[in-house]
């Protein structure tokens, strides 16, 4: 099968590749991949800085969307020819890729391959940090940073269908245009504004219950600042960097509760836990066109490259898919 593989060189770039297919295992089945997408983590992947969890193909891509072709022996849910989409540890940028049966969703109806593989690592992640680790509820508030970005227009549309009030903040005004348009109450422009200050007004002084951060660093005083009483930090990210002074006093006086969350390094059974959930909470939302994937752009898999310059350079507003099968949406 044709995959895209990293150059073991200083430039560390992209080509396409032949290598075997993967064989499903007893509880795997075989999916011929139509589409799928980049992710951030895909570019430190590349850079050799986030290796793929053990046992996970060596390849990148961490989510897909296909049909199953083949199946194990312990397989009875799903049929060949089924229209799937899937989280991945790793392998979504080839032609096939094998994937536990547990992990699998039905695409809904009137999405196609390319709408669907945009859905899954940046659904799931806002779905668990949201919900599962930022315990979000109706009527409070969220804040959201990197509103535009994959996660973050995932996020801002699960919090708005829960009943929250969600701020966000993006790097133009541009960006937080369309954040407004999918939902977000109000959105703030981190390179011209002080978000802090600008979140303070906007919250009457009262900050907010929630703060899904993706950059770290210097934003960690500012958003425990912002946090009300028994606030939940959950953070996702280190885009700003990875070192912070911490005021340990905010901390214990305003009860708060600081929570690092990863998906990629979770076990295979809490995977499954979570898209057991992901399925009876969030797919129907998608059936009944009440949230939608945002595609950004969509790139052929030879072109991996360009797709992730194009990520890079923090162009994208959702997500960048890249098409594996020719002719099919
Ligand atoms: N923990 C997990 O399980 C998990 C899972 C998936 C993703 N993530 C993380 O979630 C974040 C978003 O991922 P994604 O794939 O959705 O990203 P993405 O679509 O590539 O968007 C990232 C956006 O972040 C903004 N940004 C970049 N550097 C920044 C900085 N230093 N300060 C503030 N904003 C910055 C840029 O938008 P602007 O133009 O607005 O600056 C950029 O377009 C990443 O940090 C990723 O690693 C975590």
């Amino acid at each position: 099968m044709k995959a895209i593989l990293v150059k073991v060189d200083a430039s560390r770039s992209l080509y396409l590749a032949d290598m075997p297919a993967p064989q499903p295992g007893p509880d795997a089945v075989l999916i011929k991949v139509h589409a799928t997408a980049v992710n951030r983590a895909d570019l430190l992947q590349r850079r050799g800085l986030y290796p793929p969890p053990p046992g996970e193909s060596e390849v990148m891509g961490l989510e897909a969307a296909g049909v199953v072709v083949a199946k194990g022996a312990n397989v009875n849910d799903w049929q060949i020819g089924a229209r799937v989409m899937c989280l991945l540890g790793g392998g979504g940028y080839a032609e096939y890729v094998s994937v536990n049966h547990n992990m699998l969703l039905g695409i809904p109806e009137h999405l196609s391959f390319e709408q669907a593989a945009a859905i899954p690592e940046v659904f799931y992640t806002a779905f668990a940090n949201l919900f599962l680790e930022g315990d979000l509820k109706a009527g409070e508030s969220l804040l959201i940073h990197a509103g535009a970005s994959g996660v973050g227009t995932a996020a801002i549309q699960l919090a708005r269908q829960a009943g929250a009030k969600v701020f966000i903040t993006a790097g133009s005004d541009d960006k937080i245009r369309r954040c407004l348009e999918l939902g977000a109450e109000a959105g703030i422009n981190y390179k011209t504004d002080d978000f802090a200050a600008r979140m303070t007004e906007l919250t009457q002084q009262q900050g907010v219950e929630v703060i899904l951060d993706c950059v770290g660093g210097e934003y960690l005083h500012k958003n425990l600042s912002l946090l009300r009483l028994k606030g939940r930090h959950v953070l996702i990210g280190l885009l700003g960097g990875d070192k912070a002074e911490i005021d340990l006093a905010l901390v214990l006086r305003k009860r708060l509760r600081l929570i690092g969350s990863v998906l990629r390094s979770r076990n295979l059974a809490e995977k499954i836990n979570i898209t057991g959930l992901f399925k009876e909470k969030i797919l129907p939302l998608f059936a009944n066109r009440q949230i939608h994937p945002v595609i950004d752009s969509v790139y052929p898999l030879a072109e991996a490259g360009k797709a992730h310059e194009h990520v890079a350079a923090n162009k994208n507003f959702g997500k960048v898919v890249l098409r594996v099968a020719a002719n099919e949406s």
